[in-house]
């Protein structure tokens, strides 16, 4: 029989591996939508709370489904010690995203409903998911300063408590407003590398914590979230806005990407990044030195590649660029925007896992075999 080679889609690329209806995202207008209602509305009017509920369950809560699903999440917000543990043996030795991948993995042991597979007990463990990933991202920063753990409290919202949990003080509202939107900027964004392989796990029916675990370990690459903080290490490189031509132009000569540029969807101005953007302008003015600088660097590299890539290549600024200079506003440490990143689209995973599996089909795709058969086993000492 002769082996016809067939067409191999690297990257999966074009390929469409599921029907969903959580997340839209059209490259070619760049919008975006959450169950349907525009990344912009959603960045306006929700909380992450609401954003997170939207995604997983399918529709706006009212007042009394809003107050259950933020006491769900009050309620796993406390990390257990063996887990603080874990976080404390591995700061300073292990990146922040290796950290999250374990202390989240270890979690699982502390929730009798791993193995419970109904869409109800899944909906409550994507809560403890969510709840427990932004306080071992705090914790992890916390450690890091060699400070110690803070209990959370009750009293503050998602994004408040992660700020609290981090600094051990109450946030100020605009800091913890800021954290907000990043955080529903960043809930859900259809079915992109870190979603899929949560897809790949959890279609083994394996659990939802390994499902998200694989997730977080997808997440890390610098072609995926990580490019938040390669964005900024490259405007500190830059160091002053005047510097910022000289230094893409030798970039790009030197055949480098440009990090926070480009997207395999979307092919125009990332919506969320135009959110992020209202929000430097007003930085722009009262945010410190330092964040003005970087936005100046900012705004510089963005209009440069919008001429020079954008137009020309469909080479537009992506989520990554602006988070940098925001995040350094609100006192995040560059080591924890990845993992930021994962506590926000955490809602994501679980939305498209518990989705998946209302029709699972193990993913399973093939491979073209391009070596040597039937080969004579040569003995060890003949080799
Ligand atoms: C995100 C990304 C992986 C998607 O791109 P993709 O569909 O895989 O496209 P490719 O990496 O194959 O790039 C296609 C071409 O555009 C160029 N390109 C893509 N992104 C670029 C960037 N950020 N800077 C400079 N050139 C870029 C590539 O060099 C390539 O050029 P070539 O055809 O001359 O070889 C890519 O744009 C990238 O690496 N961006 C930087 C990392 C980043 O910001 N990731 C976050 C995504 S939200």
């Amino acid at each position: 029989m002769v082996d016809v080679k067939p067409v191999i889609t690297k990257g999966l690329e074009g390929i469409y591996v599921s029907e969903s209806a959580i997340c839209k995202v059209d490259g070619t207008a760049g919008k975006l939508y959450y169950r349907g209602y525009s990344i912009e509305e959603i960045a306006e009017h929700s909380s992450f709370e609401e954003a997170a509920y939207l995604v997983l369950y399918g529709k706006l809560p009212t007042a009394s489904e809003l107050s259950a699903f933020d006491a769900a999440l009050k309620e796993s917000r406390a990390l257990p010690k063996y887990v603080i543990g874990i976080i404390k043996g591995m700061v300073g030795k292990a990146d922040t995203m290796d950290i999250l991948r374990t202390a989240l993995s270890a979690m699982s042991a502390e929730d009798k409903e791993v193995e419970d597979m109904s869409e109800a007990a899944n909906l409550r463990k994507s809560a403890r998911i969510i709840s427990a990933i932004a306080s071992i991202v705090a914790t992890t920063g916390r450690l890091m300063e060699g400070k110690r753990y803070v209990k959370p409290n009750a009293k503050l919202s998602h994004a408040e408590n992660l700020l609290y949990m981090l600094k051990g003080k109450k946030p100020r509202s605009d800091e913890a407003r800021l954290l907000d939107v990043m955080m529903v900027l960043h809930v859900e964004h259809s079915t992109n590398a870190s979603t899929f392989s949560t897809m790949v796990a959890g279609s083994t029916l394996s659990d939802i914590y390994s499902a998200v675990t694989a997730g977080i370990s997808t997440l890390k690459g610098p072609l995926h979230g990580g490019a938040d903080r390669a964005s900024l290490r490259m405007m500190y490189s830059i160091g002053s806005p005047d510097n910022t031509e000289n230094y893409i132009n030798s970039a790009l000569e030197g055949k480098q990407k440009i990090m926070g540029f480009g997207h395999r969807v979307y092919k125009t101005y990332d919506p969320r990044a135009k959110v992020m953007h209202k929000y430097l302008e007003q930085l722009s003015a009262t945010g410190t030195e330092e964040v003005k600088n970087l936005i100046s660097i900012a705004f510089r590299a963005e209009n440069m590649m919008i001429e020079k890539l954008g137009k020309t290549r469909g080479i537009w600024p992506n989520v990554d660029f602006f988070s940098g200079p925001i995040y350094v506003q609100i006192g995040i440490p560059i080591d924890l925007f990845t993992p930021i990143f994962a506590a926000s689209r955490a809602p994501g995973w679980c939305a498209h896992m518990i989705e998946y599996w209302r029709d699972n089909r193990l993913m399973r795709p093939l491979e073209y075999y391009n070596g040597d058969i039937d080969k004579e086993y040569v003995p060890m000492d003949a080799r």
